[in-house]
């Protein structure tokens, strides 16, 4: 097994470290290089880890260097470990909307480099997870990866860059047009004449268990869809209502405002660093 260093042992380290030693990966073969010290110690204590606070050094002693930071200090943290990259050397990055090429640029474009975007769920390992390597990467690697990252759900290969941002557009920000639907119906539902609770509850377990429907049943969400749609019936005149208002168009509208916004900004990333187009 190699060995992995974290730089960055905050939320998405720790939940990314939860999953993969909840998947069999050994404490040994994990270091994390981390500068607060409250971190440090539930790292230590949690998953008996080491942890320092030389990112060198760290990086040093790992074949695969995890990059967590905030992408504000991304710059600064990729051209201080660049010395210490070995030839074998693979990185990735988890910093959401810093691209590949502004990674190379900091550390050496023949360097091994990862992008991964993965989504708030991961928190219970329930994350969805796209991934995009550049051509440095070796199939052994692109495994370890896919390894580290179906530690904390679902894991992907893109086959593009582009396709990282339409991963932004769909579980990305997904988690999100989930919540707001659930907000929306327990509103709804309050208005309806229900207390707040119970159109709460009704609301979430319905999410719930709709999820776990089209997840574990093996049908599609279209004939599920269907199965619980009895022509003329109360399905059947809530959907036709989705249809007039134009449901899909909107979703497909507010989709592509998500894509866009992630192009606008690593356009704006690149001109603010000075990469070119
Ligand atoms: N949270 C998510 O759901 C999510 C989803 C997708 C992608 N991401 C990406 O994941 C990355 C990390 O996000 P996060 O939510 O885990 O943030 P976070 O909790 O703030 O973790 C970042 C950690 O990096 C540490 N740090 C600061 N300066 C450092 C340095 N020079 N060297 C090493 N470590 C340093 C911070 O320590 P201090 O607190 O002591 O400064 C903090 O513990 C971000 O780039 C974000 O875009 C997050």
């Amino acid at each position: 097994m190699s060995s992995i260093a974290f730089i960055g042992g905050g939320n998405m380290a720790s939940c990314i470290i939860g999953g993969m030693i909840a998947n069999g990966f050994s404490a040994q073969d994990i270091i994390v290089s981390e500068p607060g010290e409250q971190s440090r110690l539930r790292l230590e204590d949690t998953y008996g880890l080491t942890t320092l606070t030389d990112n060198q050094a760290a990086a040093k002693q790992a074949d695969l260097i995890v990059l967590a930071v905030k992408p504000q200090i991304m710059q600064s943290v990729a051209i201080d470990l660049a010395p210490a990259l070995g030839a074998n050397s693979v990185v990735v990055s988890i910093a959401a909307g810093i691209p590949l090429r502004a990674l190379q640029t900091w550390l050496g474009a023949d360097t091994a480099i990862v992008r991964a975007m993965p989504n708030t769920p991961a928190m219970l390992l329930e994350g969805a997870t796209g991934l995009f390597a550049n051509q440095h990467v070796d199939p052994t690697k692109r495994d370890l990866v896919t390894t580290i990252f179906q530690a904390i759900g679902y894991a992907c290969w893109v086959e593009t860059e582009a396709q990282i941002d339409a991963v932004i557009a769909v579980s990305g920000s997904g988690p999100a047009y989930f919540f707001r639907i659930i907000e929306i119906m327990q509103k709804v539902g309050q208005e309806l004449g229900l207390p707040e609770q119970i159109a709460r509850e009704l609301s979430l377990q319905t999410a719930l268990g709709s999820a776990r429907m089209a997840t574990e049943s093996g049908t599609g969400a279209g004939q599920l869809r269907e199965q619980v749609t009895s022509p003329g019936g109360t399905t059947q005149a809530a959907l036709n209502t989705f249809e007039q208002l134009g449901l899909e168009a909107t979703f497909r509208e507010a989709m592509r405002s998500a894509l866009n916004r992630a192009e606008e900004m690593a356009i704006d990333f690149s001109a603010q660093h000075e990469l070119g187009n």
